[in-house]
Formats: C-alpha cells, structure tokens, sequence
C-alpha cells in the first residue's frame, strides 16, 4: 500500500464523522464502528500495513491512526446511547394504550359520577360525631327478634311491636310452634345492643344504616329509609346532658338556629322519651305534604336509655346511665337539599340524583 496516494486518517475520520450524522439506528452504529475500528477495519488495515513503512512514517501516522480511533469509539459510544433513548421513546409513543374508560354519560350531557345525597349527609354527620370522639359501629340488616325487639325492652307480647311493621323472614318450624326469628331491621336501635355487647362503659357511638318498614308510602315515608342511632353510656349521665347534647348535634348539622320543639314520645327502650322536632325547612312551618301539614317534623326521637336495656347490656343501671337517640337520616337529607318527596330518593332517578355532586 502506497501511503502517499492513500487518503489520510484525517480524511478517513472526517469520512467517518459525515457517516456518523447519517447514523438512523443501533444496528448501523455498529457496523460503522466495525467499517472504522473491526479487526479488518480501516483503520486497522492501515495500522497492519505500517509494519514495512519508515520509521518516522510508522510514528507519525500510527499515532494519528490511535487518537482517531480512540476519538471514534467515543463518539460511537455516545451515538448509541443517543440512538437507544430515541428508540424507547418511539416505543413508548408507539405502544401508548389509553386505559381511561369511555364515558356514555357525558355523550348524554349528563355530567361524572358523583356521591349519593344521603351518603354525603351520612359522611358529614359521621365526621362530626367522629369529631366528638364516637365510635362508629355497624349491625346487620337482617336481625334477629332479640336484638330488634325483646333485648329493647319489648318482649313479643308487647303492643309497642305493632308500632313498626316489618318484614319477617319465613319461619323456622320448631315442633307445632312456628318462631317469626329473623326479621329486616326495623330500627338502627339494634346497634344498641350489639355495641353493648362489643364495648364496656363509659362509651360512646353512633350506628348508622338502613332500615326497612312494611309501609305504605307517602312523601315522607318511605319502606326503606335511614338512620343514625346514638348512645352514651356513662356515670351521672341526666335528662339536661340529653337536650343540651342534641341541642349541640342540631347546630352542627344545620350550621345555623333552627326551631325545635320537644314533647313527650313514647319508646320501650327509652324512660323519660322525648319526641324532638324542628320546624319544617321546607315551608318554613307553614304546612305541606312532608310534614303533613304540621309545619314540624319529627327527627329526632331521644330519651335515657330504659334501666332494662343497660341490664340486657350487662352493665348495672345504678352505676351508669345512658342517653340515647335515633336521627332520621332521609328527612334532614330533605331539609338540607329541600327535596319535597322521600320516594325520589331510591327512585334511582338519574335527572334527581346527578344534581348532587361531592367527590
Ligand atoms: N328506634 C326508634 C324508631 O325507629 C327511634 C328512637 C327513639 C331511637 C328513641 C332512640 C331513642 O335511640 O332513644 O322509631
């Protein structure tokens, strides 16, 4: 070979820097790098044919001939690391997949899913009364006639039965004698009893849930409906704790005065019962078909908790007392938004329920 006709490795490299921009993939980096740098690569075939050259030609040239080769590994080096970037993000852009469902409500104009009316009430009361330091507890829905009835102070002769209704599962035959034993809870006062047999005094919880009423309905009643129960169990627990308690709880939730009368109800599992009403947010107490015309509703029903029911609950009434108390969840719902009718509320309706949203 005939160094003075062959081009020089500064023509070799500067060859090389122009194939080096035209570079499209890893595979072609590498077969330049081999073109350039492999055992019978330029730059080795010229290094090869040296061995007869003069001296100083050996020198000079050989060294040139190594910077080059240590410049092109380099900048092969970094043209690969350069091209394996571009090429994961072509794959990625390439293998993008959109995972968000497609939403047919909104081809329909109605807006995203959003919560329940009364489970954002429901969340709200538990916030409060969580911020109070209650515990929040929950019973079945199917219960047995014990936990509904006889434990809350109303044996099966008891008249007060007939007060709820109720849905009974068919009966389990024992003998000639037929026992109506598990029902649709009629009341959340279940969790009374089921908190007492979990937890020793002093406690305090609430218990909130459905319930279910063989009920003919109007616009304000409802066979399905909620409720929150309350108790407090303690020592010196009295009937001023009791008003001034619910008195507080009424301010929390309406965040403003509202009217309240209470009267005198009548509960077995409560001795003294108190009826606690509050005028009617709807007419503002000037009468309609939710409160029946009254101008008041009934929503807070409350009393100290029946000496028999502690005992049931193994705790002596001499030591401890309790207040308790049932808040009707659907009617402050109604007063809160002002919804004219119960029925609209498991109507399923989505025109009435995607007005409310709280996600
Ligand atoms: N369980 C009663 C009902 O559903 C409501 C009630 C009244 C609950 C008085 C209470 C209470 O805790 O003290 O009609």
């Amino acid at each position: 070979m005939k160094h003075d006709q062959s081009p020089s490795p500064n023509e070799l490299y500067q060859e090389f820097l122009k194939h080096l921009e035209d570079l499209k993939n890893k595979a072609e980096a590498l077969d330049l790098k081999a073109k350039y740098l492999g055992k019978n690569g330029i730059f080795s075939i010229i290094l090869k044919d040296l061995k007869d050259a003069a001296i100083e030609v050996k020198k000079e040239i050989g060294q040139q001939c190594n910077e080059y080769k240590n410049q092109i590994e380099d900048l092969i080096r970094s043209k690969l690391d350069e091209l394996e970037l571009q090429e994961i993000n072509r794959s990625l852009a390439e293998d993008w997949v959109d995972i968000t469902l497609k939403n047919s409500n909104l081809d329909r104009g109605l807006t995203a899913a959003g919560y329940h009316p009364m489970t954002i009430v429901q969340r709200e009361i538990e916030d409060i009364f969580t911020s109070m330091g209650f515990l929040i507890l929950d019973g079945p829905y199917i219960e047995d006639d014990y936990h509904n009835f006889t434990a809350l102070n109303t044996p099966a002769d008891h008249p007060a039965r007939d007060m709820t209704d109720t849905f009974w599962f068919k009966n389990t035959t024992e003998g000639k004698q037929r026992l109506h034993k598990y029902l649709l809870r009629t009341h959340t006062s279940t969790i009374q009893i089921r908190g007492m047999e979990t937890y020793s005094p002093p406690f305090k919880f609430v218990g909130p849930g459905k319930v279910f009423r063989c009920e003919r309905t109007d616009a304000s009643h409802e066979v399905v409906f909620h409720q929150i129960e309350g108790m407090i169990v303690d020592k010196g627990i009295s009937v001023s704790n009791l008003i001034y308690f619910m008195k507080t709880l009424l301010q929390e939730i309406f965040r403003r005065e509202i009217e309240v009368r209470l009267r005198p109800g009548f509960f077995p599992f409560v001795e003294p019962g108190f009826e606690l009403d509050v005028k009617c947010l709807i007419c503002q107490g000037n009468g309609c078909s939710v409160c029946k015309q009254s101008g008041w509703l009934e929503l807070l029903p409350c009393g100290m908790v029946h000496p028999n029911v502690l005992r049931e609950g193994g705790i002596d009434p001499k030591i401890y007392q309790g207040l308790a108390f049932g808040l009707g969840l659907d009617r402050l719902t109604m007063m809160r938004y002002v919804i004219d009718d119960v029925r609209l509320i498991n109507s399923g309706d989505l025109r009435f329920i995607s007005q409310f949203k709280s996600y």
